[in-house]
């Protein structure tokens, strides 16, 4: 999932800082479900489709995850950074449906649970009378990850593709979660990552072009909505890149212009979608702490216009998420459409983290010294050296209230890799991507070196290298004595 213009910028963020112990108090709440005694309803009682399906709801942990992380435990001689990995192992993330065998069993699933598998699970970790939610990536698009290689998918840009799209994917995924027994659980999905935003600002890109123009991928993303939205306690969230693709008031208007066009389409129009996500997969911050106004000057230019935002006034989620809602609220969407970002890995901390404000008077410098994203382009994706956990999954955050936040979600499992550069055979469509190679200077992100960790594997697969560093640099950090 790259592109420059795509995941490329980022914008401001607030401060979080959490005191550890609050932290532990957050994450044990939302673990244990343990604050909210709700009377049970009546055990045949279908749950209503609520505005906000994180609010009130304990999050499904995924077991898969948490062997994952046991394998980086066993690795790990630090103690400390052991114990902080024991936490985050209970971290409630994602479920990518990232190809069509993912839906099923564990042979075809490369030993993970199959969608079936993970709701049952789900179901036994509810607690009477509370809600739980489950989220699933729904990540196999026809012509997939169009302006990159790393995450190329199995299914071609064909119309081939997609009836197979349509048939052996969505259908089977609606199929399970339409089951009557799964009916009291909040299933949230996240619609297609990178999708449409490669449809707004990567046109000139040949297979991005041909994506669209042949109608293959929005045919795809109305059939993927028709089909969800149709089962009560589905919810749909739209990917939507993040600040640093889609925030320059161009490409902002463009987005609202596409996503209103394609959701329009649907058969319940804009009712089909619950909400939109943004930064999925990406490094962008919730917060620029230290740069909350993009017009103000330095040295006689306004900050917006230094080389790392290039005139792009929205430097974080917060504000992009209040931008884009504002923008689709203007085109008639509800303003009941709620907001997600994923927070997984935009925590930036660590010690390369500034703690106050630049001082310089030459913008650049002082952008560079004030801003938390330590990327030196925010078109840069793959593996981000330097990067660390972000705010814990919760739901409803009190944060920026005009971004009207659902939740932060933990989309993208920290400690599975964005992609290789090397050429490593698989059975997934997946290729070498030189945005994932240390040594290549990104044309697209303004010949800066990409960043990326070296001797990454496959996109999805587990680098634990990149965890370890992931858990060291989280903000806030991760206790070491939580629960
Ligand atoms: C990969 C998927 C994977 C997902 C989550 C994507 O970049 O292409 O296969 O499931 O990341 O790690």
């Amino acid at each position: 999932m790259p592109d420059p213009t795509r995941r490329t910028i980022t914008r401001p963020r607030r401060p979080h800082r959490k005191p550890s112990a609050a932290l532990a108090a957050a994450l044990s709440t939302l673990l244990l479900g343990a604050a909210v005694q709700v009377a049970a309803p009546p055990a045949s009682a279908a749950e209503p489709h609520v505005d906000n399906p994180f609010a009130d709801a304990s999050f499904y942990v995924n077991p898969d995850y948490a062997r994952l992380v046991e394998g980086s435990i066993g690795k790990t001689t630090d103690a400390a950074l052991k114990s902080k990995m024991e936490q985050v192992k209970n971290a409630p993330t994602a479920v990518w449906l990232d190809r069509i065998a993912a839906i099923h069993g564990s042979d075809a699933n490369g030993g993970r649970k199959s969608l079936a598998d993970h709701l049952d699970l789900a179901l036994a970790q509810k607690k009477p009378g509370r809600p739980l939610v489950a989220s699933f990536v729904v990540y196999d698009l026809p012509g997939r990850d169009c302006a990159a290689l790393a995450s190329n998918g199995e299914l071609p840009l064909t119309y081939k593709g997609l009836a197979r799209y349509k048939a052996e994917y969505i259908d089977e995924i609606a199929k399970v979660f339409a089951r009557p027994k799964y009916r009291d659980i909040r299933i949230t999905t996240v619609i297609e990552p990178d999708g449409l935003p490669n449809l707004v600002t990567n046109l000139s890109d040949p297979e991005c072009a041909r994506a669209k123009s042949s109608g293959i991928q929005v045919a795809a993303t109305r059939y993927a909505l028709n089909k969800l939205h149709a089962i009560r306690n589905v919810y749909t969230y739209m990917d939507a890149g993040h600040s640093g693709w889609l925030g320059w008031d161009t490409n902002l208007a463009q987005t609202a212009e596409l996503y209103t066009d394609v959701v329009q389409g649907t058969k319940a129009g804009l009712r089909s979608v619950d909400g939109l996500i943004t930064n999925v997969s990406n490094y962008t911050p919730l917060t620029e702490p230290f740069l909350p106004d993009p017009d103000k000057t330095v040295g006689g230019n306004m900050i917006k216009s230094g080389t790392f935002y290039g005139w792009n006034p929205n430097f974080d989620e917060s504000d992009f998420t209040k931008a884009l809602h504002t923008a689709l609220v203007a085109k008639g969407w509800p303003a009941s459409t709620g907001m997600a970002v994923d927070t997984s890995r935009n925590g930036w901390g660590g010690s390369a983290r500034p703690t106050a404000e630049g001082t310089s008077t030459v913008l650049d410098t002082y952008v560079s010294q004030s801003k938390v994203d330590r990327r030196t382009h925010r078109g840069l994706w793959c593996n981000v050296d330097g990067a660390g956990l972000g705010r814990l999954p919760q739901a409803v955050p009190a944060d920026s209230p005009d971004s009207h936040l659902d939740a932060f979600l933990w989309v993208k499992p920290p400690g599975e890799s964005d992609g290789a550069s090397k050429d490593i055979p698989n059975d997934e469509g997946k290729r070498p991507d030189p945005m994932c190679d240390p040594d290549h200077t990104a044309p697209g992100a303004g010949g800066n070196p990409t960043g990326a960790m070296p001797d990454a594997p496959l996109a999805g697969h587990w680098f634990h290298d990149q965890f370890s560093m992931l858990v060291r640099n989280a903000h806030p950090a991760v206790p070491t004595d939580g629960p």
